[in-house]
């Protein structure tokens, strides 16, 4: 038989597979979720994110002028509350004088190019550990937390954060926070939706991370069903109508088709974040011998971009600058 048609001679060698590349990986793609903690001279190990820590911030600040240095444009703080300031109402959350706002002011008085994204849920700041306010019946009331979000955005904002990064899934809360913002004047700061954020088993690690599991039920009322697909584009869509600037699919790898198809509906930016569980079954897998760990994570990371986001949210933006 005669080949007439041999794809194999685009493969030949590295030049001819580097100029055809159809996608591409570079460190200006990543945001770096970074934890903090109150204290001095903290730098606690989470256990099941090896070369991950919670930080105090005067250990932030050293650790983020060599992240800067690496060429990451972007990190995403997460703070670990003491229980002592965690309420059914999370006052803590929009305390002008709180951990987050202190921050954002340090690392932006020494890094101020450096963008800051923030995360606005209630977890971290409520007793309850869930991402909205919990009545008797254990309801997660979507009105009442609302009102609480738009004023941790607003203080977040006023603070210095560059990108206001909804991860509570409520209904109507992008919307919310883009008119609170826009009456401030607030007009310059970016909001990055997670649209499509799912309830995953994925997130157990960041748990560990910041002590923020749910204390009774699970998130599985406002997080959505990992059933569903056409769910995730009617969620972007609202989204986009509210005022998002980019809109997030959350987590990554098991959900590489609703990136595509998300970033095929939407001509805004879209993010992609690979979450604590997908960093730790890679991190174990290595430690164990059973993967060649530097290869495994650029496929990983590249596999998202291909599938179509912009942005991509990893806890390995600072182990691959040496790799791309
Ligand atoms: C909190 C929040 C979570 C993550 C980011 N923001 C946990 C959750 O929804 O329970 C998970 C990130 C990760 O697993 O890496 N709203």
């Amino acid at each position: 038989m005669e080949i007439l048609k041999r794809p194999r001679r685009n493969r030949l060698n590295s030049n001819i597979r580097d100029m055809i590349a159809e996608t591409n990986l570079s460190m200006s793609d990543f945001i770096l979720p970074v934890f903090l903690c109150e204290g001095q001279n903290k730098k606690i190990p989470i256990s099941s994110m090896p070369g991950c820590y919670r930080r105090s911030l005067d250990e932030l600040l050293v650790y983020l002028r060599e992240v800067a240095s690496k060429g990451i444009p972007a990190i995403a703080l997460f703070p670990q509350v003491s229980e002592s300031l965690k309420t059914a109402y999370a006052e803590e959350s929009f305390n002008p004088d709180g951990l987050i706002p202190r921050a954002i002011y340090e690392i932006k008085s020494i890094l101020p190019d450096l963008l800051i994204v923030t995360d606005v849920a209630l977890d971290p700041y409520s007793t309850s550990g869930h991402d909205g306010v919990v009545n008797e019946a254990g309801e997660i009331l979507n009105d009442v937390t609302v009102e609480i979000l738009e004023k941790m955005a607003l203080m977040q904002a006023r603070a210095g954060s560059d990108i206001i990064a909804p991860s509570d899934m409520m209904d109507g809360r992008i919307g919310a926070i883009r008119n609170t913002l826009e009456k401030a004047n607030l007009y310059n700061t970016q909001i990055m939706a997670y649209s499509a954020k799912y309830a995953s088993a994925y997130y157990g690690p960041f748990r560990d991370a910041l002590d923020s599991a749910p204390k009774s039920g699970d998130k599985k009322t406002y997080q959505m069903d990992y059933r569903n697909r056409l769910e995730a584009i009617r969620e972007v869509k609202m989204d986009i109508e509210e005022g998002a600037d980019i809109i997030m699919v959350k987590p990554a790898l098991s959900y590489l088709d609703i990136v595509r198809e998300v970033k095929n509906v939407s001509h805004l930016p879209v993010a992609a974040y690979n979450v604590s569980g997908e960093y730790a079954m890679i991190c174990a897998a290595a430690e164990k011998g059973w993967l060649d760990k530097d290869k495994v994570v650029v496929e990983t990371l590249m596999s998202m971009k291909r599938a179509g986001a912009n942005i991509v949210l990893t806890y390995f933006a600072d182990q691959v600058d040496h790799l791309l």
